[in-house]
C-alpha cells in the first residue's frame, strides 16, 4: 500500500515515520509514505501557496494552483491501473472512523491532502478530491496530525505491520463495543489488586468477565454504540443485569417492575 502525504510542513513526519510500529514496518517495506511539500509547486520567487479570501474575511485560503498541480503530479505517478483514492482532511468532512480505516485498508494508494489557514480553494475539492475526512468536532491549526492518524489508524490493519503480541482484533471498535480494561504486573498498585478472575488461569471466566467489562463500559461511556454492535443473548442478559443494578433493582424488585 502506498500513501502521498502533500503538506506545507513535510518535516512534520520525520520523527512519525521513523519511529515505533510505523518506522519499523516502513522499514520492512510493508507499506510506502511519500511527503511531497506543495510549496514545491508554486511557480513564483516566493514560493507563494496562499491568497486572501474573495468576500473579505479574516485568514488566509490555500490557493487552488499550487495545489492542484501537486495532486496532479502524485496522480500521475501512480502505478500502472491504479487509481488512488484522494482525501482531503478538513474538519468539515466525513467523520473518520474504524470502519472507514478498514475500507481506506483495503486501498492501494491513497493521497493524503493537508490543508492549513482557513483551508483550500474549494474548486480544488470540487475537481480532485473524492473524499473529505474529518479527525472529530474540534478544530486544528492543519491536517498533518489528521493524516498522520489516518495513516497509523489504516497501516495497523495491514498484515505484519503488527507484531505477534499485539493484535487489532480485539481492539475497540473492531467488534463494536470499546475494550475491556487491561492490568499488567504488579498485583496490587497503591492498594488496588488485579481482579481476582484474571489470576485464576479459568479462560471461560476470563472471557466472560472481559466481555461483560467490554459491554458495561460501552453502556456507561458510549451507548450509542450498541444500537449497531452485534450482541448476542447473553450479551443482552448482562446489559440488563446491569441496567437493573445501575436502578437500584434486585431480583424481587427488578420482576415487579417488568410486572
Ligand atoms: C484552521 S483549519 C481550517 C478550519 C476552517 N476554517 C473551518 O472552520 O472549517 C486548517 C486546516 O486544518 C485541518 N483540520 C483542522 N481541523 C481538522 C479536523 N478536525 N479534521 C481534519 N482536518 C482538520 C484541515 O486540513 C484544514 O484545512
Amino acid at each position: 500500500m502506498r500513501f502521498d502525504v502533500l503538506t506545507l510542513f513535510p518535516r512534520l513526519f520525520d520523527a512519525f515515520l521513523v519511529e515505533s510500529l510505523i518506522g519499523k514496518a516502513l522499514a520492512r517495506g510493508i507499506f510506502e509514505v511519500r511527503v511531497r511539500d506543495i510549496r514545491d509547486f508554486a511557480t513564483d520567487r516566493h514560493r507563494t501557496v496562499d491568497d486572501r479570501p474573495f468576500g473579505g474575511g479574516p485568514g488566509m485560503v490555500m490557493m487552488p494552483e499550487p495545489l492542484g498541480r501537486a495532486i496532479d503530479e502524485v496522480k500521475a505517478s501512480a502505478s500502472a491501473g491504479v487509481k488512488p483514492l484522494t482525501i482531503l482532511l478538513s474538519p468539515t468532512g466525513r467523520r473518520f472512523d474504524q470502519e472507514t480505516a478498514v475500507r481506506y485498508a483495503g486501498q492501494e494508494h491513497v493521497i493524503l491532502v493537508c490543508g492549513r489557514y482557513e483551508g483550500v480553494d474549494e474548486r480544488v475539492s470540487r475537481t480532485r478530491i473524492d473524499e473529505e475526512l474529518s479527525l472529530g468536532d474540534f478544530v486544528l491549526s492543519g491536517g498533518e496530525i489528521p493524516a498522520m492518524a489516518v495513516i497509523e489508524a489504516v497501516t495497523r490493519l495491514l498484515p505484519g505491520v503488527l507484531g505477534k503480541e499485539e493484535s487489532a482484533e480485539e481492539d475497540t471498535f473492531t467488534n463494536g463495543l470499546l475494550e475491556y480494561p487491561h492490568y499488567t504486573r504488579p498485583r496490587v498498585f497503591e492498594d488496588l489488586p488485579v481482579p481476582e478472575v484474571l489470576l485464576s488461569g479459568d479462560h471461560e471466566a476470563i472471557r466472560a468477565w472481559r466481555r461483560r467489562q467490554s459491554l458495561v463500559r460501552t453502556r456507561e461511556r458510549r451507548p450509542d454504540l450498541l444500537h449497531s454492535a452485534a450482541l448476542s443473548d447473553e450479551d443482552r442478559e448482562v446489559l440488563l443485569a446491569f441496567e437493573a443494578e445501575a436502578w437500584g433493582l434486585g431480583g424481587d424488585e427488578k420482576d415487579e417492575a417488568d410486572s
